[in-house]
């Protein structure tokens, strides 16, 4: 069985002064709500800045919460001015990363190739990458959101042996759902996230398939999550705006 995820990408927001306060109000407010962390794993992805500082607070205070950053570069070290390698992540204890978020794509030109060799570097420094997929509204328009967001999944996989398919995670994350307001509904979700496991199944093995934690990502809110977390094959939540309201991101998290 699949442990739902819920991961708030914080994007280009909080300095690490404000993420101390933020992850010590969600820790409180998770108690609060009495939620148990062996029915949803919860994990924010700060900025690079914050990492360290959360990963200080998480572990001094042993909270079951998680934590992950948004980028990782493709390549091991050296001279690449202004990225951060995996090692850098994972001496950090980072469990995860994004990878190909749809901003890295459209504002940076992050190609299918890069978001595999990004994928594939993650793994090796032994980080969990988290790989974003998802279709414009052109696609959306034209029907073509399954085969669009396969081809995706399936360039970003490319060389991942069946075992690291079967820990890692996928979101699928429309394009025109994100920061608008616009939810996809919740077998617009399935539909997708249910194509994906399909893939796994066919291009690795059945137990990838079974295993693999496939997200929804766009808009989610409180009082949307219920809904999305009903679909069979939506493991979880990657949550952008909501996640830097600590009473949503923790009503999220205790969706259950
Ligand atoms: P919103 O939840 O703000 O729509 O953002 C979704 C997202 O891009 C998460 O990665």
């Amino acid at each position: 069985t699949r442990k739902p995820l819920m991961a708030g990408n914080w994007k280009m927001n909080l300095t690490h002064v404000e993420a101390t306060g933020l992850v010590q109000k969600l820790a409180w407010t998770l108690s609060d709500k009495r939620w148990d962390p062996e029915r949803s794993e919860v994990v924010v992805l700060p900025p690079f800045t914050d990492l360290r500082t959360v990963q200080t607070l998480v572990e001094g205070d042993r909270l079951k919460i998680g934590y992950g950053a948004q980028d990782v570069s493709a390549h091991v070290k050296g001279a690449y001015t202004g990225e951060v390698s995996v090692e850098m992540l994972a001496k950090l204890n980072c469990g995860y990363v994004t990878v190909g978020h749809s901003e890295r794509r459209e504002y940076h030109h992050e190609s299918d190739a890069l978001v595999n060799a990004k994928t594939l570097r993650a793994l090796s420094g032994g980080v969990t990458p988290i790989v974003c997929v998802g279709e414009g509204l052109d696609v959306r328009q034209e029907g073509e959101q399954v085969p669009h967001c396969l081809a995706q999944v399936r360039a970003a996989l490319t060389d991942v042996s069946p075992e690291q398919v079967a820990g890692l995670v996928i979101a699928y994350e429309p394009v025109w759902a994100i920061g608008t307001g616009e939810v996809a509904t919740p077998a617009d979700a399935q539909e997708v996230c249910g194509a994906i496991r399909t893939l796994i199944g066919e291009l690795h093995t059945p137990e990838a398939a079974e295993s693999v934690r496939v997200l929804y990502g766009g808009s989610v809110k409180s009082g949307s999550v219920a809904a999305i977390m009903a679909q069979p094959d939506v493991d979880g939540c990657l949550v952008g705006g909501a996640s830097l309201q600590v009473d949503e991101f923790a009503a999220i998290a205790r969706f259950y």
